[in-house]
């Protein structure tokens, strides 16, 4: 008989584009466990991530990411929260997609610079021109998020609470739907 397939929600997605709010009001609606990638780093490196990027620099950050994904994948009934560059290697997306229903949340341009104007924790937006970043980082990841996810939800225009409503369509269909359920 074929093993069930693991019952977690992983969101993966742009910086801004609502994968921690969104997944934390998931969580509670579904009665899954929330569990956010980035916050494990923090709390197993005890560092904030921009330490991590300021004294080590991004390629640390990102071994980091993969050890902490790696440690999830036994996970079940959680709703999962990625870091926005955790697609960027094939191994961490094989991971996530193992663990279970990949969602990519989007967000166009302007609504993901609105967003992350507001708070000054990216590292990777501390710059100069963190506008361009966004759109260079935008256009190279696409792909990465394409392969990633088995479905995608865009935010744009959605309200937490109408997001969340969408999202869990989304997962019900899926699980409903799925043979191996
Ligand atoms: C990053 C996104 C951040 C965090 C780190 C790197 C990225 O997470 O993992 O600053 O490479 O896009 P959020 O997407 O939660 O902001």
């Amino acid at each position: 008989m074929e093993t069930p397939a693991p019952e977690n929600v992983v969101l993966v997605g742009f910086m801004g584009s609502g994968k921690s709010s969104i997944g934390r009001l998931a969580a509670k609606a579904l009665g899954y466990q929330f569990v956010d990638t980035d916050q494990l780093i923090v709390e197993r490196s005890g560092r904030q991530i921009s330490e991590i990027f300021a004294e080590d620099g991004e390629e640390v950050f990102r071994e980091l990411e993969t050890a902490v994904i790696r440690s999830l994948v036994h996970l079940n009934r959680s709703v999962i929260s990625t870091g926005g560059g955790a697609v960027i290697r094939a191994v961490n997306r094989e991971m996530l997609r193992h663990a279970g229903f990949v969602v990519c949340l989007t967000a166009n341009e302007d609504v993901i610079f609105e967003r992350v104007s507001r708070n000054t924790k990216r590292p990777l937006l501390q710059c100069d021109n963190p506008r361009a970043v966004i759109s260079q980082l935008l256009v190279s990841r696409r792909e990465a998020y394409e392969a990633a996810a088995h479905c995608t939800i865009d935010t744009s225009l959605l309200s937490q609470g109408d997001a969340v409503e969408v999202l869990i369509a989304a997962i019900s269909a899926h699980f409903e739907w799925n043979p191996s359920n």
